[in-house]
């Protein structure tokens, strides 16, 4: 039995995952569109602590953009239903993709007139993030990125990025908001390559920012298996770059197109590490993370409207079951050993004593000279222990 989820698991889910209706480029939708006060009904009672949502996925483009009186009616329903179950909004996010206008990109569209567009787009959702208690805004560059190499100028597309992320830090210290920025990386579609494909060039451009501290990411599974990269390996390195802000969990089957499964249903032995990692963080110590366990997937085309909830929950009890084995797991004394016997706690001791030099290490004969480098060669390396004992554990016969 899966263990029932509870507000402190701090579960959320964009509006726009449940509420997809299930159209693909192949073929028509097979469900109908979802009320999103429904949707957080739903969530609420299932045991999610929140929702997270796009501009257009609450108001309808046209209303939105023309639409004010209505624009206000749509959002007090969804506030009323916010308050009616405690359900919170800890993250918002702009929808900067489907309007056709944004077929080239948004923030780095070569076409200004949609740059100035997405800029205040993007700047109406921010307020209402805030004003919703949002403490996270993520930026998702679906459409930033080219089919045609030719065809987009990077320096200036990344110049225009930074442009657009800057005046936003900048709004936001200005207005003393506490809320920060999490880019969410994917390498491909909708655009052929998109612009910061990976959680790796993200970081790196956040470095590029004015206000960097404000700028983290949104690592989502499926995007880095998309490009054969380890998932708890690149957050791995946002936590311990002090970027990782919030994080889109489903599941993915390697490199092929955005399969967006249910968390777990993917890369399962990757899911147990990365559940480890969220949960029970570094063997060694470090940063740890305590933000939103936030699930961007897609309930299968194949289910009718029933089948979106019992997807829902999958992610959920995916999530705890997982948790539940990763906590066994370090627990037993077991994989202490094992952790010992494969040098992994020797990781977290620096290379140097304290005090000591590069000149003492050259000094240091048996640093070099006297060392054993056959004995240490042949040194057993137990990795395959520790592997299986995770693998046992995960599969439920780990004591
Ligand atoms: C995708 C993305 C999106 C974003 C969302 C939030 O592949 O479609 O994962 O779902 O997460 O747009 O900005
Ligand atoms: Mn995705
Ligand atoms: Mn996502």
């Amino acid at each position: 039995m899966a263990p029932t989820p509870t507000r402190d698991d701090k579960f959320s889910f964009g509006l726009w995952t449940v509420g997809w209706t299930a159209n693909d480029p192949f073929g028509a939708a097979t469900r109908a569109p979802l009320d999103p006060v429904e949707a957080t009904h739903r969530l609420s009672d299932l045991g999610a602590y929140g929702i997270t949502f796009h501009d257009d996925d609450v108001v309808p483009f046209e209303a939105g953009q023309r639409d004010a009186a209505e624009r206000t009616r749509i959002l007090d329903r969804l506030k009323k239903a916010l308050s009616d179950t405690g359900m919170q909004v800890p993250m918002v996010t702009t929808n900067l993709f489907s309007h056709p206008m944004f077929k080239e990109g948004a923030f780095t569209a070569n076409d200004r007139g949609v740059r100035r567009y997405a800029l205040r787009k993007a700047l109406r959702q921010l307020e209402l993030g805030v004003e919703l208690g949002a403490k996270t805004f993520v930026m998702w560059g679906g459409r930033e990125g080219s089919e045609v190499d030719v065809a987009k100028d990077v320096h200036a597309a990344l110049s225009r990025y930074k442009e657009a992320v800057d005046l936003l830090t900048t709004h936001i210290l200005e207005q003393g908001w506490d809320v920060r920025i999490a880019i969410e990386p994917k390498p491909n579609e909708p655009r052929g390559d998109i612009l910061l494909p990976t959680v790796g060039h993200a970081i790196a451009f956040t470095h590029t920012l004015e206000h960097p501290h404000l700028v983290g990411v949104n690592p989502e599974v499926g995007h880095e298996q998309m490009s054969n990269l380890n998932f708890t390996q690149g957050i791995a390195q946002a936590l311990s770059a002090g970027k990782l802000f919030h994080v889109d969990l489903n599941g993915q089957h390697g490199p092929k197109f955005d399969q967006d499964l249910i968390f777990g249903h993917g890369d399962l032995i990757n899911a147990f590490s990365t559940v480890d990692l969220l949960e029970n963080g570094f063997p060694g110590g470090g940063p740890t993370y305590d933000g939103p366990r936030h699930f961007d997937y897609k309930p299968l085309r194949t289910e009718n409207a029933d089948g979106v909830w019992t997807s829902a929950e999958a992610n959920m009890s995916t999530y705890l079951l997982l948790k539940e084995r990763a906590l066994a797991f370090r627990a037993d004394p077991r994989v202490q050993e094992a952790l010992e016997a494969a040098q992994v706690t020797e990781l977290a001791t620096s290379t140097l004593s304290e005090g000591e030099s590069l000149a003492d290490l050259v000094a240091d004969r048996s640093a070099f000279e006297d060392f054993d480098a056959d004995a240490s060669g042949a040194r057993h390396g137990g990795q395959v222990r520790l592997d299986q004992l995770a693998l046992e554990h995960l599969m439920g016969a780990g004591s």
